[in-house]
């Protein structure tokens, strides 16, 4: 069996600072990464910046800065935000790197080899800021303006020299590979929507830019630069050290198993992405998955339209296991979901403190006053101890299950339930009046509800995975405990050492109106 696993979230414009929807993409594949990791997966996480293009070279004239220098700084804050949002990407690959041009070269240089480029003129509409040109029956007027309706951003015409890539000729091989592979695209609204739009035919795409100069300039036409999707997407091989199609990192990651995308660059990953690659021949990624933006107001989070949640200053009011326990929990992830500070101030409160921060604190504050502080062994289980723990044992491969479909929010409300029945189970079985009349039902009450505690900080650790730490270490046990096998696995305490000291776990959050 392969036990590699490759994901990747977009490499974002450094334009403008990071926002919450790129911190929302980025958590969510740190999630999928994470738990690979602990079902043993040798797991490959990549993030990056997409820095060439007109966008960022009209930004950083804007801020009287060359296009490099400018990068070079906002590129910056987006890799200190993988730090901020604990992510464990292992690597942050920006499109100005070296090994980036390489592997862009290499793609050009198969595409030309191929047949697949041709020299002609493009005329038409091109929106700036989504770097994408749109046919006329997807440009409308508002207030004067065009834009296009598919984003609302606004166009301009251009009309230039251009490489073309025969996209057109594409058409029966993608619908092929969407018909023989029908999780290529998720969620399934994303593919019916891929599938009917290249139902209806492909032009010919324009893949390079001569009214401007940053970006990868076209082998052997130092006059154009490549157009930055063929660059940006290129990324996700870059960074497994093609074009050595014999290095380890390539024969081990590629295809991909997961593009983690939001839905406004599905086009690009779902079509032209793949008909690049079946034109360089070289094997496709497992899956796109799109998911659905985050609003606020109602309306998408973006830097033109002013919304912007700022996800630092949230961390550092309320913590970053906070942040990724609420955007998992509340937001459906292939729908899209608003977020409110008073919505996230109440899954704080009810979710995290209520629930899970509760049972962890309650429980092991019991076995400090009435057990020397140690999980005592068990007896003899009863049969609502042994359903407790089989519960989750039961439902480990449905629960594996929903992370490879990237079902998140299925996953969440599984986990969150053990949690209520753990709960639900301490309180029932009420093993404060056994303390004299029963200790060894007592006891078996306790090993019991520790190890609902340890399996259930095990499914969340990919989610808040500084909390979960904390309590499993309480338990003494360390980092490399952390795994799917060990909830397999009961008996894994050391009944020898004493519970270590567990600060308050979610501060409740005080209504201030
Ligand atoms: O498109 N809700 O970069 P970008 C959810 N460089 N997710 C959001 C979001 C929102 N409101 N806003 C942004 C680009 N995102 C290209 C990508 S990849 C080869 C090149 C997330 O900075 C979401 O993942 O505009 C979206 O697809 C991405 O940021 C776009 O980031
Ligand atoms: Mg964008």
């Amino acid at each position: 069996m392969n036990k590699n696993f490759y994901i990747t979230t977009p490499i974002y414009y450094p334009s403008g600072k990071p926002h919450m929807g790129h911190a929302y993409s980025s958590i969510i594949a740190d999630i999928f990464a994470r738990f690979k990791r602990i079902e043993g997966f040798n797991v490959l996480f990549l993030t990056g910046t997409d820095e060439h293009g007109q966008k960022i070279q009209k930004e950083a004239l804007k801020n009287h800065k060359d296009p490099k220098q400018f990068c070079d700084e906002i590129s910056e804050t987006f890799r200190s935000l993988t730090k901020t949002l604990n992510l464990t990407n292992n690597d942050f690959i920006r499109t100005t790197e070296s090994r980036h041009f390489k592997s862009v070269n290499e793609i050009w240089n198969r595409l030309i080899k191929s047949g697949d480029i041709y020299l002609d003129k493009y005329s038409g509409w091109y929106s700036v800021s989504d770097e994408a040109y749109y046919d006329e029956d997807e440009i409308e007027e508002k207030n004067g303006k065009k834009i296009s309706k598919v984003s609302g951003s606004p166009v301009e015409w251009v009309e230039e020299e251009s490489y073309f890539f025969k996209l057109s000729e594409c058409q029966k091989k993608l619908l092929d590979h969407y018909k023989n592979n029908k999780d290529f695209i998720l969620p399934i609204s994303r593919r019916n929507e891929v599938i009917s739009f290249v139902e209806k035919g492909l032009k010919d795409l324009s893949i390079s830019r001569t009214s401007f100069s940053w970006g990868i300039p076209v082998p052997g036409n130092k006059k154009h630069v490549i157009y930055v999707w063929l660059d940006a997407l290129t990324n996700y091989l870059s960074a497994i050290n093609f074009p050595d199609t014999n290095d380890e990192k390539y024969k081990s990651f590629w295809p991909a198993d997961v593009h983690i995308i939001g839905k406004d660059i599905l086009r690009f990953h779902a079509i032209y992405w793949p008909a690049f690659l079946i034109a360089a021949k070289l094997p496709l990624p497992k899956r796109i998955y799109g998911h659905g933006w985050i609003l606020s107001d109602a309306k998408k989070m973006s830097k033109s339209l002013g919304n912007i949640l700022d996800p630092i200053k949230i961390i550092k009011e309320y913590g970053i296991d906070q942040l990724r326990y609420y955007l998992t929990k509340e937001v459906s992830l292939g729908n899209d979901g608003s977020i409110s500070m008073e919505n996230l101030k109440n899954c704080i409160n009810n979710d995290l403190a209520n629930n899970y921060g509760n049972l962890c604190q309650r429980v092991f504050s019991f076995i400090k006053k009435n057990c020397n502080n140690k999980i005592p062994k068990k007896n003899k289980l009863n049969e609502s101890d042994i359903k407790l723990i089989e519960n989750i044992k039961n439902n480990l491969p449905k629960l594996i299950d929903y992370i490879n479909n990237q079902n998140l929010n299925e996953y969440i409300k599984m986990v969150v339930n053990f949690s209520f029945e753990a709960n639900k189970y301490f309180n029932d079985s009420e093993p404060w009046a056994l303390k004299t009349k029963n200790p060894e039902r007592m006891n078996d009450i306790l090993y019991t509800i520790s190890e609902q505690i340890k399996n259930i900080s095990i499914l969340l650790n990919p989610i808040i995975p500084v909390s979960t730490k904390k309590v499993l270490n309480t338990i003494n046990l360390s980092d490399n405990d952390i795994s799917i096998d060990n909830i397999k696995k009961d008996n894994i305490f050391d009944y020898n050492l004493e519970l270590k000291n567990l600060d308050i776990l979610f501060k409740k959050i005080e209504n201030d109106n």
